[in-house]
């Protein structure tokens, strides 16, 4: 059975929620009752049937209201989407692994057929059916990376690998967690990190790139990665700051449940195999509070992390203001009760 895809908003009068399903299969980050940076990366294998890791490119209820979000980020601001000009082979492996792996994992929404270098790719759900020369970017609507990240949720990264380092040197952004790639683009794995509190001095990043640029082809991995959103809005730059940033003084005990969002990222990392690029695909999901906790162990646990977070960490994450109304509101439903490991 195909996906029912929902419609809803990311703006204005927000209406995206996430039905019981989905609830149950959002992917809680955290292990245990407290969280610390930490290099959590491994194997992106597939997982249960019904997780989000069912595929190991996600397709789920909100992709095309995500697709007609990203739609109009681009449409107010293009530079969401940039690639230096020694990327487009890049462009080009990552619009084959999105066509692949979507065409794999939900044959009944996406359909590719190759017939040498003619290629003839087929969304049902955005209602697209182009037939174009794989290579040749004069055969479609926009560059590789731009078609193809049109068409596919999440945030997208290509990183350039030479002198021992990773350089974004292309990108589709406009899901972010209040980082701009138009600041970032030609950056290194240290520059754009730098604004990270604490994990430079554990030596995070220095093992994190060691194992990056280690990455083979057909090996994909993946971590989580977690902040929290006042309402459910996917645009969260710093171009638009403006727009978001005062809604973070809305929050009351009243409205908590209904505004505050935890926002997680599923981030991947592909070696692509003609350009030998990195591709850091960036999935995010959202879950308001009174989703969150109709699930109680999740309740329990998120109360502890929030309350017991490190202050840099809730600073940089953008949680100082609303942490004490948020802590107070989750504390009411953590019974005190010990809570297992993983889950
Ligand atoms: C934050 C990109 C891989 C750990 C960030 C930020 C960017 C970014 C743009 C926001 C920085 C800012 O505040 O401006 C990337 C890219 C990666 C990558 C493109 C892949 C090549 C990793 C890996 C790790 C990591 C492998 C760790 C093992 C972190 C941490 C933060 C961060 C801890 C802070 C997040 C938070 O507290 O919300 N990353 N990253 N990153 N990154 Fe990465």
């Amino acid at each position: 059975m195909g996906i029912t895809f929902r419609k809803e908003t990311f703006r204005d009068d927000f209406t995206f929620k996430n039905s019981p399903e989905h609830i149950r299969r959002f992917p809680f980050p955290f292990h245990e009752d407290s969280y610390m940076y930490a290099v959590n990366i491994e194997p992106h294998v597939v997982g249960p049937k019904g997780s989000v890791l069912e595929n190991l490119i996600d397709v789920d209820e909100h992709y095309v209201a995500e697709m007609q979000d990203r739609a109009l980020v681009l449409a107010e601001d293009p530079l969401r989407c940039q690639s230096l000009p020694h990327m487009t082979l890049a462009g080009w492996d990552l619009l084959e692994l999105l066509m692949e792996q979507q065409a794999l994992g939900y044959p009944e929404h996406f359909t590719l057929t190759r017939d040498g270098d003619r290629w003839r790719w087929i969304n049902r759900p955005l209602g697209i059916d182009d037939t174009f020369t794989f290579g040749d970017t004069s055969t479609l609507p926009y560059g590789p990376m731009e078609y193809i990240t049109r068409q596919s949720q999440g945030d997208f990264c290509i990183l350039d690998q030479r002198d021992g380092n990773l350089w974004m040197d292309a990108g589709m952004v406009t899901t972010q967690a209040d980082w701009s790639l138009d600041f970032d683009i030609g950056m290194n794995f240290f520059e754009w990190h730098a604004p990270v509190p604490l994990a430079h001095e554990k030596g995070i990043f220095v093992r994190a790139l060691k194992f990056l640029t280690n990455i083979q082809q057909g090996k994909p991995a993946r971590r989580l990665n977690w902040t929290m959103t006042i309402n459910p809005r996917l645009d969260t730059s710093p171009e638009n700051y403006h727009k978001w940033g005062p809604d973070r003084a809305t929050v009351t005990p009243e409205n908590v449940g209904d505004k505050v969002h935890l926002r997680v990222e599923l981030q991947s990392f592909w070696r692509l195999p003609r350009s030998n690029g990195i591709v850091f695909p960036i999935r995010c999901y959202l879950i308001k509070m009174d989703e969150l906790v109709t699930q109680p162990k999740w309740a329990r646990r998120l109360h502890r992390v929030i309350r017991d977070l490190p202050d840099e960490l809730a600073n940089y994450k953008g949680l100082t203001r609303y942490r004490p109304t948020l802590v107070e509101w989750l504390s009411k439903l953590d019974d005190g009760r010990t809570t297992s490991p993983g889950f």
